[in-house]
């Protein structure tokens, strides 16, 4: 028989304790919501009506369902009022002491049989557990960022957690409407150990000024369908919290550098600056607690301004190169108006080229995404070459050929000697440094990267790469014309991985690690990114779809620019590499595709 948990305790009202009572209270339960102080818990009180008033403006709570489960919590300063629940579950700041003082005196206040939880990050509920008489009856259950709307529950059992206590939780998550992983007890458990490598990084980003903090995060979430990018997340997290469980993740975890608190973070803490809850963290904030950005100083001016900044005028566009992203490329400035010269090796690759654009503009016709009309004057617009010397009148050439640096840097030497001056250069490569090809030309100011990503005419994100030799205006010339194309341009540093494969293979290959501990499942991980942090795909589902031997590839490439020892590939991944399981198209990779 499942325990009846009819009345519960929240400790602590803050960004996630709030979010803990309403799930409770949504779903019947009655709860006990305990503060420290009676402003405190005044905040935490608001906190919870400002939640359930914007569910009844958007209609997702009847008014009456909404009064119902106010009646249902009643509000207490101090830990005596928990004397009678069936759980608690403690959601203070991330502090070890603090954390193991609420459990001894939870021991002492509550019935013996009370089940005490932790909504922990990255604290050892084990080291919190031995702070009561009672041990097997304290358990990690981790809600996710807000708790009413993320579907994931870690459930945390420690080696000695009592079976039932463990079963009682599970049929409790399965009431609320979660959907739980149950692991054992270590740093970060799945999600976050996964993810705040990621958020670190990303902070050291803004700190080396590699790019600023709205082209990361439009970055993560164009590049790879995240809900909000990293910083926005910080934001949401709370710096001080996530500063927190970098700090006991580093110290647990094997001393990871890439948990190590990026040294802005700490400096922005002190100053007060922690995120939405004190209206201003990487971005600024309506008012405290409000997620209503608001300008401030660092925020860009508007794209319309990018003339003033420099960017020259472009018309007609080389494309170079016969694969899938030239082909793309080739479409997407067609589209948008810019005449395209498309410059392969010979007339049966610019035939074939032509064949897959003309199917693929068709395509938008059938769909009814582009009118006739507009399909026979893209593709009037498109002039097929086989010599380089066609681009000797472009105002912009896009380099996507084969990815060798040679081939790449003969290609640029020759466009030097045939393009006009003034010409922006333009690269679409993945993983080779941009100023290698720059240097390869004696106008190394004019190239920049432009990372398209597959398949260009769909994807929304184009990361622009300066190199310490390209100009501010070769830099806005880049940027204005992926506006012109409808698409983000987001400015980076020429560093391996640029912005989004920098931030997300390092993630996917701790996914690989973390399976090859056996710390895991791979259903489970995946279900963990998807339902706790909103990703479209889980690690492993989107390993087999990229590949696995590119994405080795790009994390062997990181590895061995950044020297960063936790960026060394998962062994199993050079495993299932070598083993030719490389993911969907051999059928097989983490998973087996071939009855799907
Ligand atoms: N922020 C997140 O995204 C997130 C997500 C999952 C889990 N967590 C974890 O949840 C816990 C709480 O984090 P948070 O972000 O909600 O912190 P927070 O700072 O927003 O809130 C903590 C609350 O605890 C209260 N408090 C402090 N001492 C107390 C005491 N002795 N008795 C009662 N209340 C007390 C504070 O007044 C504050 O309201 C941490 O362990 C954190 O790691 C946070």
């Amino acid at each position: 028989m499942a325990r009846e948990f009819s009345t519960v305790g929240v400790v602590g009202l803050g960004t996630m304790g709030a979010g803990i009572v309403e799930v409770f209270a949504r779903n019947g339960i009655d709860v006990v919501a305990v503060e420290i102080s009676e402003p405190a818990l005044e905040r935490g009180r608001a906190t919870l009506k400002g939640s359930t008033d914007r569910a009844v403006a958007k209609g997702k709570l009847a008014e009456a369902d909404r009064d119902a489960l106010h009646e249902r919590v009643h509000f207490a300063v101090g830990l005596d009022a928990l004397h009678s629940v069936d759980l608690v579950i403690e959601a203070v700041p991330e502090h070890l002491d603090l954390k193991q003082r609420i459990f001894a005196e939870l021991d002492r206040v509550c019935r013996p049989e009370t089940i005490l939880a932790t909504n922990t990050s990255s604290l050892s509920v084990t080291e919190i557990s031995v702070a009561t008489t009672r041990p097997n009856q304290v358990i990690g259950i981790h809600f996710f960022n807000p708790a009413p709307v993320m579907k994931l529950v870690e459930v945390v059992r420690t080696v000695v957690t009592a079976p039932e206590v463990v079963a009682d939780v599970e049929a409790l998550c399965a009431r609320l409407g979660k959907v739980d992983v149950t692991i054992n007890d270590r740093a970060g458990f799945i999600a976050n150990a996964l993810l705040f490598g990621y958020l670190n990084h990303a902070v050291s980003m803004v700190e080396s000024h590699y790019a600023t903090r709205e082209d990361i995060d439009a970055a993560m979430k164009l590049g790879c369908g995240l809900p909000m990018g990293p910083l926005a997340l910080m934001d949401l997290i709370g710096l001080d919290t996530a500063y927190e469980i970098l700090d006991t993740m580093y110290r647990r975890g094997g001393r990871d550098r890439r948990h190590a608190p990026v040294p802005l973070l700490k400096q922005m803490v002190t100053a007060g600056l922690l995120g939405r809850k004190s209206g201003r963290g990487f971005y600024t904030y309506e008012r405290p607690g409000s997620p209503v950005v608001v300008p401030d100083e660092a925020t860009p001016l508007a794209t319309e301004s990018a003339l003033a900044d420099g960017a020259r005028a472009i018309a007609k566009v080389g494309v170079v190169g016969s694969g899938t992203m030239a082909t793309g490329i080739i479409e997407v400035f067609a589209k948008a108006g810019y005449e395209v010269v498309s410059v392969t090796r010979g007339a049966e690759k610019s035939a074939t080229v032509c064949e897959a654009v003309k199917t693929s503009l068709n395509k938008g016709v059938v769909r009814g995404k582009l009118a006739e009309a507009d399909r026979d004057a893209a593709l009037g617009r498109i002039s097929w070459s086989a010599t380089l010397d066609h681009l000797a009148d472009v105002d912009l050439v896009v380099e996507a050929v084969i990815e060798e640096l040679s081939v790449k840097k003969a290609l640029f030497a020759s466009l030097d000697e045939i393009c006009k001056p003034g010409v922006v250069l333009a690269t679409t490569t993945s993983s080779l440094p941009v100023i290698d090809v720059a240097m390869a030309t004696q106008r190394p100011a004019d190239v920049v990267g432009l990372h398209f990503f597959n398949p260009a005419p769909v994807m929304p994100l184009v990361e622009v790469v300066r190199t310490i030799r390209t100009s501010p205006e070769a830099t806005a010339t880049a940027r204005a014309v992926c506006a012109a194309l409808g698409k983000t341009g987001v400015v980076c540093g020429d560093r391996s991985g640029f912005i989004v494969n920098a931030l997300l293979f390092p993630y996917l290959n701790d996914a690989v690690k973390m399976l090859e501990a056996s710390y895991s499942t791979a259903d489970d991980i995946d279900h963990a990114m998807k339902l706790g942090c909103g990703y479209p795909m889980g690690p492993f589902e989107l390993l087999d779809v990229v590949g696995l031997d590119v994405s080795l590839a790009i994390q062997r490439e990181l590895y061995l620019e950044l020297r960063e020892p936790g960026f060394a590939p998962a062994p199993l991944l050079e495993h299932l590499v070598t083993a030719g399981y490389l993911g969907r198209k051999t059928r097989r990779g983490f998973r087996d595709h071939s009855h799907r």
